[in-house]
C-alpha cells in the first residue's frame, strides 16, 4: 500500500525514539513492498520556540491529511514556567481534540524475560495482558477551567461528560473485549463524583448490548490497588481521561518500564496518532540511551489500526519479542548479564530481526 505518515518527534527523547520508529517503518515497507512517505512537523516546546504556538496550524493541517501520525513526546523544563501563556502539552491536547481522537488504547503486556525488570514480584506478573481504554477528549482535561490570578487566587478544572462521550468510549471497550478475553472493568469514582455516576449509568446501558462480555464497575482508588495486587485479572479497563493517565503510568511498571508501553489514539476514521506513553524525559534527552521499544510497538499499532496491516504489525511485535528474548536491553530494562544497547542499536536490531 501507499501511505503518508506525519512524524511529530516533539521534544527531548521524542526525537530519538521517533527516529527509530521511522527506521522500523522503512524496514516494514521494504520487506512487505509498501510505499510509506514521511513528513516531519513541529509540536510542543520546539514548536513554541520556532513559532510561538505549541500546535502550529500547518502541523494540525498536515495531521488531518495524513494516513497516520507517529508522535514522540512533548515538554521539558525549558517551558515549565507556571505563568507561561503557552505550554508544550497544549500542543498534544490540541492535536487529540483537533483530530477528535477520543479513544486511547494502551496495551500492557509482560515479556517473560523482562519480569526481573519490574518492581513487582515476578509471580504476580503471570498472565498479565490488559488494555486500558482511556477516554481522551473529555473529562477533567477539557472541561471548563479557570486559572488563578493575583486578584483571585482560586482555580478550577471540571470533570464534564455528556452521555454520548461515555457511550462511544464504552462501545470501543466492549468491542475490543470481544476480540480478547471478553471482560470489561469500568473504572470511575461514582461514590463521590456526579460525572462518574453518569459514566456508570451509561456503561451499564451499553453493557446490555454485549451479553457475551462480562463486566464490572470498580472505583478508581480500588482499581489502582488491584492493578498491583492481581493485575492478571484485568482484560479491558475503560476509564475517564485523568484516571486513565494515572493508571497507565502505574500499569507500565507491570511491563518493567515506561519505555515499553505503546498507545494508539483513535477517532471515528482510520487516521490515528501513535505514541509511546512515556514523556520527553529531559534528564536523558540527547544521550541516545532512551528505550525506543514503546515507539516501535506504537508503530505496530499504527500498522494494525490505521493501515489494516495485521501481518506487518504482528511481524514488528514478534521482532520486538525476539530481541528481548535475545537479551538486548536499553538502560531502563537492563539487568545483569544482558546485552546493553543504546537507542539506535535497539532500533537496528529490531530492523535486523524483521
Ligand atoms: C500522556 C501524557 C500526556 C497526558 C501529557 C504529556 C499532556 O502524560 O499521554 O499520558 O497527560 O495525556
Ligand atoms: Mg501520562
Amino acid at each position: 500500500m501507499q501511505a503518508n505518515i506525519v512524524t511529530l518527534p516533539g521534544d527531548g527523547i521524542g526525537v530519538d525514539v521517533v527516529a527509530e520508529g521511522v527506521k522500523v517503518l522503512r524496514a516494514v515497507a521494504a520487506k512487505f513492498g509498501h510505499t510509506f512517505t514521511f513528513e516531519n512537523h513541529l509540536i510542543g516546546g520546539c514548536a513554541i520556540d520556532a513559532t510561538g504556538d505549541p500546535l502550529p496550524a500547518s502541523t494540525l493541517d498536515a495531521c488531518r491529511h495524513a494516513d497516520a501520525v507517529l508522535l514522540g513526546a512533548v515538554g521539558g523544563p525549558k517551558w515549565d514556567d507556571p505563568t507561561a501563556k503557552v505550554r508544550p502539552e497544549q500542543g498534544l491536547l490540541g492535536l487529540r481534540q483537533g483530530l477528535a481522537l477520543y479513544a486511547n488504547l494502551r496495551p500492557v503486556q509482560v515479556f517473560l524475560e523482562l519480569r526481573e525488570a519490574s518492581p513487582l514480584r515476578p509471580e504476580r506478573l503471570d498472565g498479565v495482558d490488559l488494555v486500558v481504554v482511556r477516554e481522551l477528549t473529555g473529562g477533567l482535561y477539557f472541561g471548563p477551567r479557570k486559572e488563578a490570578t493575583p486578584d483571585d487566587m482560586t482555580a478550577y478544572d471540571t470533570m464534564l461528560y455528556a452521555d454520548y462521550e461515555v457511550e462511544r468510549i464504552a462501545r470501543k471497550a466492549f468491542e475490543l473485549a470481544r476480540l480478547r478475553r471478553k471482560k470489561v472493568t469500568s473504572v470511575d469514582k461514582a461514590n463521590v463524583l456526579a460525572s462518574s455516576r453518569l459514566w456508570r449509568r451509561v456503561v451499564t446501558a451499553v453493557a446490555a448490548d454485549y451479553p457475551d462480555v462480562t463486566w464490572e464497575s470498580m472505583l478508581v482508588d480500588s482499581a489502582a490497588m488491584h492493578l498491583l495486587r492481581r493485575p492478571a485479572d484485568f482484560d479491558v479497563i475503560v476509564t475517564e481521561n485523568t484516571f486513565g493517565d494515572i493508571l497507565t503510568d502505574e500499569a507500565s511498571m507491570l511491563s518493567g518500564s515506561m519505555g515499553m508501553l505503546a498507545s494508539a489514539s483513535l477517532g471515528a476514521g482510520s487516521n490515528g496518532v501513535y505514541e509511546p506513553i512515556h514523556g520527553s524525559a529531559p534528564d536523558i534527552a540527547g544521550e541516545g540511551i532512551a528505550n525506543p521499544l514503546a515507539t516501535i510497538l506504537s508503530v505496530a499499532l499504527l500498522l494494525r489500526y490505521s493501515f489494516g496491516l495485521g501481518q506487518e504489525a504482528d511481524a514488528v511485535e514478534k521482532a520486538v519479542a525476539d530481541v528481548i528474548a535475545e537479551g538486548y536491553r536499553t538502560r531502563d530494562i537492563y539487568t545483569a548479564g544482558m546485552k546493553r544497547v543504546n537507542t539506535e542499536e535497539m532500533g537496528a536490531v529490531v530492523c535486523q530481526q524483521l
